[in-house]
């Protein structure tokens, strides 16, 4: 099916029970407001979408010895991330998925910064970043066990972004980090994705250029698949626990009650699914300061 907001879809499913476009947040500003790219992923698809899941990593993976990583065209600034790299998880389950808040400390001790992420089965998530910044949208979508399309949406929720802005853009986020006729990417396991040891020193700790690409390479290098029965979870990966049961729970209801898993069938109003990044009291608690909708309580719809 053709879809808004210059992206597209293909519906593999019996044709009475086609489900309508998902009209995400994205979909909903005009071109001139976005900037998209889309790219083959050496990772198995679960392996992805769990990194994107994860905001944690951005304090270390995206970090310097001269600071952190700023967007071109940032607004409010994401300093609070950096200062805080031991954020307290909370989740809070939603018919489309989950989303949850990283707490971090605020600006002062009577306030927490707070980042909120939706994850909206079965593929898709909003990194965080506050109304005013261009903000992201990410998908991950199965080829086969060992490889994936990845999406990459940037776009401005009030305003068109400039043609030197949009280069930017694409340059700092890695859209010119691979073939543009076959979406296979210049940077991998075979050249350590293109790692350049003097940047390592002051502009980057990976050592590499293009923010997706850094995710890549973090997602690619433990190989396609990871053996799960050897990992060490904690506290800050309550996010990705929380996906794989959904998933698994999703699978099994699937295949033993035909029950189709969240985010496929039910038409919700996806475009009011966004991710935020804000500063709040700390005595209020995060659901309160930002409630989910009605129609996104499970158990609605
Ligand atoms: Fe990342």
């Amino acid at each position: 099916m053709g879809g808004p907001g210059g992206g597209w879809g293909v519906y593999r499913g019996a044709r009475e029970s086609e489900p309508p476009f998902p009209f995400y947040y994205w979909t909903t500003v005009p071109d001139s407001n976005r900037i998209m790219a889309k790219w083959i992923q050496d990772a198995n698809w679960l392996q992805s979408l769990e990194g994107g899941i994860d905001t944690v990593h951005a304090s270390f993976l995206h970090n310097s010895a001269e600071g952190p990583m700023v967007a071109p065209g940032a607004q409010s600034g994401n300093n609070l991330m950096f200062n805080d790299t031991r954020p307290k998880l909370d989740i809070e389950e939603t018919a489309y998925g989950f989303r949850y808040a990283s707490i971090r400390r605020g600006p002062d001790e009577a306030k927490h910064y707070v980042r909120i992420t939706p994850h909206i089965m079965p593929a898709s998530s909003y990194p965080p970043f506050s109304r005013e910044d261009n903000r992201i949208w990410n998908m991950w979508v199965p080829r086969d066990d060992g490889t994936c399309w990845a999406w990459d949406v940037c776009f401005n929720e009030t305003k068109p972004m400039s043609d030197e802005l949009k280069e930017q853009l694409k340059e700092y986020r890695g859209y010119y980090a691979f073939d543009p006729k076959t979406f296979v990417k210049y940077a991998g396991p075979q050249n350590m994705w293109l790692q350049d040891r003097e940047l390592m020193k002051k502009e980057s700790w990976s050592g590499i250029r293009g923010l997706f690409v850094q995710d890549n390479a973090v997602q690619e290098s433990m190989g396609p698949i990871v053996d799960r029965t050897i990992e060490h979870l904690g506290t800050t990966d309550a996010a990705i626990i929380k996906a794989r049961k959904l998933y698994i729970k999703a699978a099994i209801a699937l295949a033993e009650e035909g029950v189709e898993p969240p985010g496929v069938w039910e038409q919700g109003d996806y475009e009011l699914i966004r991710s935020d990044a804000y500063v709040q009291p700390v005595d209020s608690p995060w659901k309160v300061e930002r409630p989910l909708e009605e129609r996104f309580a499970v158990g609605v719809a």
